[in-house]
């Protein structure tokens, strides 16, 4: 999840003096940072250190990330015109994101016995939100609005977004990353209506840009219990459905199977809240959740249900991680 490595004083000493966005275009900090977490829990996978709003940049467009705010667009996109500056993504303009990943996988399979990475990307909607909005925004009314008041726009820009999402998790893909979650963050404020509607078809279009590629893919958003069924069923059906932290794991598997047609394993979803609470509380909680992904009964990968909150103390989280492998008794 996003920020997992925020939390963490090895991460906040090699981002000294370095932006977000330039600390992604250097593939050596880019692979430091990307192991740091896999060093120090012995989590199972590790997560390509970059950002949904890196293609983006890589394509053209004028973005910052702006600490303690997220995402900010110098130019938001509200016009037809604005289209003429969101160009086709080409692996060429990704040169950085290659480097990084083969560095990154040729270390994971040298020193830490092959860990899988996982890539990532924005879905169309989370990054169509940024653009249209130009920044992180609660209640999205410059999106919907223009989904709704010009629907053709609006799937315009969507058909391009999957284009430069899709390009950025082939090119991740290829270069050796061994599964890939598709991040569609803000999508729960949507009705089903709406995003089978206007929002389904262009994450499809951005996974099936690895289709052929034979990687596990993961689709997560978060507030998304109403969507559930739809999210899985994208692209003929995910292999893995993210839950957050509101709809327990076997409820949301139940849901995924019904959309997908087939059983979904499940990604989630302790409440990043949690880590917060005395030890006992969360050891408590971190059992249920794995036990209800047992119950689940497709497979289940052990996540937070949503970003890890930068306050997090990284000895809670190894005992998080501990405890998880203690259950699966392997540790
Ligand atoms: O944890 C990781 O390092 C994995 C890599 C990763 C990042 N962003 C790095 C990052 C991933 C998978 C993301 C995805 C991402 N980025 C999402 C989807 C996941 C989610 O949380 O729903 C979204 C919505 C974004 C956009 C974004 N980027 C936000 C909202 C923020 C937080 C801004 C803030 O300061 O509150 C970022 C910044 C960001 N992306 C950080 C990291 C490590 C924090 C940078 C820092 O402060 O050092």
């Amino acid at each position: 999840m996003r920020q997992a490595g925020r939390s963490l004083p090895e991460y906040r000493r090699v981002r000294e003096g370095t932006t977000m966005l330039e600390s992604c275009r250097r593939p050596e900090l880019v692979t430091e940072i990307t192991l740091q977490p896999v060093r120090r829990y012995g989590v199972d996978a590790a997560i390509f250190y970059s950002d949904i709003v890196v293609p983006l940049e890589a394509a053209g467009v004028g973005v910052e990330i702006v600490p303690g705010t997220g995402p900010v667009i110098a130019e938001p996109f509200r016009t037809r015109a604005d289209l003429d500056r969101l160009p086709e993504l080409t692996g060429d303009a990704l040169g950085h994101v290659t480097e990084a990943v083969r560095l990154i996988t040729a270390e994971l399979a040298a020193s830490h016995g092959g860990t899988p990475l996982i890539g990532f990307a924005g879905a169309p909607f989370t990054l169509a939100s940024y653009l249209v909005e130009g920044g992180p925004s609660r209640d999205l009314l410059r999106t919907k609005a223009l989904m709704h008041a010009d629907p053709q726009l609006w799937h315009d820009l969507a058909a391009r977004l999957a284009q430069v999402t899709g390009a950025f998790l082939r090119a991740q893909v290829l270069a050796g990353a061994s599964a890939v979650q598709l991040f569609d963050s803000w999508v729960g404020s949507l009705s089903l209506a709406d995003y089978e509607r206007h929002v389904a078809g262009h994450s499809a279009a951005a996974l099936r840009a690895v289709a052929d590629l034979g990687v596990p893919r993961t689709h997560f958003g978060t507030g998304t219990g109403e969507l559930l069924g739809a999210m899985a069923a994208v692209d003929g059906g995910v292999d893995v459905l993210g839950v957050d932290f509101r709809v327990p794991l076997d409820v949301g598997a139940a849901r995924g199977r019904a959309g997908a047609g087939r059983p979904v394993a499940v990604q989630g979803n302790l409440d990043p809240a949690l880590l917060s609470a005395p030890w006992e509380v969360l050891r408590e909680e971190v059992r249920r959740v794995l036990a209800a992904g047992e119950r689940a009964g497709a497979g289940h990968v052990f996540n937070l249900g949503h970003g890890v909150p930068p306050s997090a103390d990284p000895d809670v989280l190894h005992r998080v991680v501990d405890e998880v492998h203690a259950w699966r008794g392997t540790a």
